[in-house]
C-alpha cells in the first residue's frame, strides 16, 4: 500500500526516530544514494509562492536520480478546469509522486485519496512536516541530541507550530508555545501532540506570558501574518511585539540559539541582529530541508 506524508500525527515514535536517523545518515552519505530515484517522476503543485521549499525538493530529487516537474498555481489551478481529486488522478497516471503545497488541508487529503501514488504536504493551512523535520534535523547536529531539549515557540500558533508540536513530541523534545491571546495553536492538535508526549515522557506547555520561554534550549518563530492571510499587519502589530525574538529574550531565557523557518520578517518577529548572529541556526535549518526531505522520499518510495 502507498504510504502519504500528510502529517506526522499518525506516525509512532519509532518510524519518526527512524525517519531522523536516516535523514543523519543520507546527509553524512549522500553519495551512496544516487539511484534511490532512479526513473522517477514527481509532480510538484503548487497553489502558493515557495523558495526553500521548491528549490530543496528539486535539487533533492535530481540527486537522487528523478526529476520534478513543477506546476505553478495558475496552470494547476484546482477548481477551474476540473476538481481536485480529477487532477490527483491524472497526475498519477504519469508521475511516480505528487509533492502539493495548497491553502487547505483538506485538499491534501482529496489528492491522497485520488491518487495512487504518494503525496507529500509540502505546506499546508494546518502542517508544514517537511519543515519540522529539517527543524529537528538541525536541532539533532547543533545539541547532539533532540529527546529531552526544550524547543520554546514564540509567535504565531500556525502550520509551522503545529508540526513542532506533533513531530517534536514523537522524538521527546519538551515543547512550549507561547503565543499572543488569540493567536493559540489550534486546540485538537495540542492536544494530539499532549497525548503523544504522554507516551514519550515530553513536556508540553502553552501560555501567553513570555516568561514561560525561561530555560529553553532554544526559541522559535515564524512570519506573523502567514500566506493567504490577508490582515493588515497594523492590526496585529501591537499585540506580536512584545514576542519579537531579540538578544534581551536570548538573555532573559538563557536559551543559546534561535530558529526560524523563513522567510523572516528582519525587525519583525525576529531582529536582524539575532539572525545575523551566531545564536542563529536559520541558515541551517533551509540547509537541512534537502536532506530531511530526501529521508522522506526514500522512506515513501522503498
Ligand atoms: N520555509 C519554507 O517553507 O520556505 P518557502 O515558503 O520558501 O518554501
Ligand atoms: N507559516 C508560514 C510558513 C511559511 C514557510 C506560512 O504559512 O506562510
Amino acid at each position: 500500500m502507498k504510504q502519504d506524508l500528510l502529517t506526522f500525527t499518525n506516525w509512532t515514535p519509532e518510524a519518526a526516530n527512524e525517519l531522523l536517523a536516516l535523514a543523519v545518515e543520507m546527509k553524512a552519505n549522500m553519495e551512496q544514494y544516487g539511484d534511490v530515484l532512479k526513473g522517477k517522476s514527481i509532480v510538484a503543485l503548487f497553489e502558493k509562492p515557495s523558495l526553500r521549499t521548491r528549490l530543496s525538493f528539486e535539487i533533492g530529487i535530481h540527486k537522487l536520480g528523478g526529476h520534478l516537474v513543477y506546476v505553478d498555481s495558475e496552470a494547476g489551478k484546482l477548481n477551474g478546469r476540473e476538481g481536485a481529486a480529477d487532477v490527483a488522478a491524472n497526475i498519477a497516471c504519469w508521475a511516480d509522486g505528487l509533492i502539493a503545497r495548497v491553502f487547505s488541508h483538506n485538499t491534501l487529503e482529496t489528492f491522497a485519496s485520488a491518487a495512487d501514488v504518494p503525496v507529500i504536504n509540502a505546506l499546508c493551512d494546518k502542517y508544514h512536516p517537511c519543515q519540522a523535520l529539517a527543524d529537528y534535523l538541525t536541532l539533532f547536529e547543533q545539541f547532539g541530541k533532540v529527546k529531552g531539549l526544550t524547543l520554546a515557540y514564540i509567535g504565531d500558533g500556525n502550520n509551522v507550530t503545529h508540526s513542532l508540536l506533533i513531530l517534536g513530541a514523537l522524538l521527546g523534545c519538551h515543547q512550549v508555545v507561547i503565543t499572543p491571546n488569540g493567536h493559540e495553536v489550534d486546540q485538537a492538535i495540542f492536544d494530539a501532540a499532549q497525548s503523544i508526549a504522554d507516551q514519550t515522557g515530553c513536556n508540553m506547555v502553552q501560555s501567553n506570558d513570555i516568561s514561560a520561554a525561561k530555560g529553553a534550549s532554544v526559541l522559535y518563530t515564524d512570519t506573523w501574518l502567514s500566506m493567504g492571510d490577508s490582515t493588515p499587519l497594523s492590526e496585529i502589530k501591537d499585540a506580536f511585539t512584545p514576542y519579537q525574538i531579540n538578544h534581551e529574550l536570548l538573555k532573559n531565557t538563557g536559551a543559546t540559539h534561535a530558529m526560524h523557518c523563513q522567510p523572516a520578517h528582519r525587525d519583525l518577529e525576529i531582529t536582524s541582529a539575532i539572525i545575523d548572529s551566531d545564536a542563529s541556526l536559520l541558515m541551517q535549518q533551509a540547509e537541512n530541508r534537502m536532506y530531511a526531505q530526501n529521508a522522506i522520499l526514500k522512506t515513501l518510495f522503498a
